[in-house]
């Protein structure tokens, strides 16, 4: 009886929690989508986004009350631009995807969202933690002894 009331809170905590990627498994799979040198950007600009957005949280979900829109995910998407999520006013869907898919464990569509963002002319700036936390800094750390 305890081992089931354990095991259900463990299963609990994984259905609220979602995927926290470790830094070299979440690198290793951007490279495998396809992220190193995608338009330009190398992968330690992309591990260190996702560390200063979402510590590595794919289901990570910030509202922005300025605009009542929400930022989703891994990449911290946001829900005025990029994805659906049903509730945020003058909202554009440009990734065509609804923003729960943006906090899958499988960060597939993550990934092609934000390739998707980054081929518009402001690129990796969009992101203001990338902007405050990576841009002219030496991100070698990010990808330390991950073997990319
Ligand atoms: C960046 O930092 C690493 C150590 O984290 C160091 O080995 C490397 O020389 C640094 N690169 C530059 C360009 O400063």
């Amino acid at each position: 009886m305890k081992a089931f009331l354990i095991l259900g809170l463990l299963l609990l905590s994984v259905i609220v929690q979602g995927k926290v990627y470790e830094r070299c498994e979440l690198a290793r799979t951007l490279k495998r989508l396809g992220m190193d040198g995608y338009r330009g950007i190398s992968l330690a600009n992309w591990v260190c986004l996702a560390k200063w957005e979402s510590s590595y949280n794919t289901r990570a979900t910030n509202y922005n009350p300025g605009d009542q829109s929400t930022d989703y995910g891994i990449f911290q998407i946001n829900s005025r631009y990029w994805c659906n999520d049903g509730k945020t006013p003058r909202a554009v869907n440009a990734c065509g995807i609804s923003c729960s898919a943006l906090l899958q464990d499988d960060i597939s569509q993550a990934v092609t969202c934000a390739k998707r963002v980054v081929r518009d002319p402001q690129g990796i700036r969009a992101w203001v933690a990338w902007r405050n936390r990576c841009q002219n800094r030496n991100l070698s750390q990010y990808i330390q002894g991950c073997g990319v």
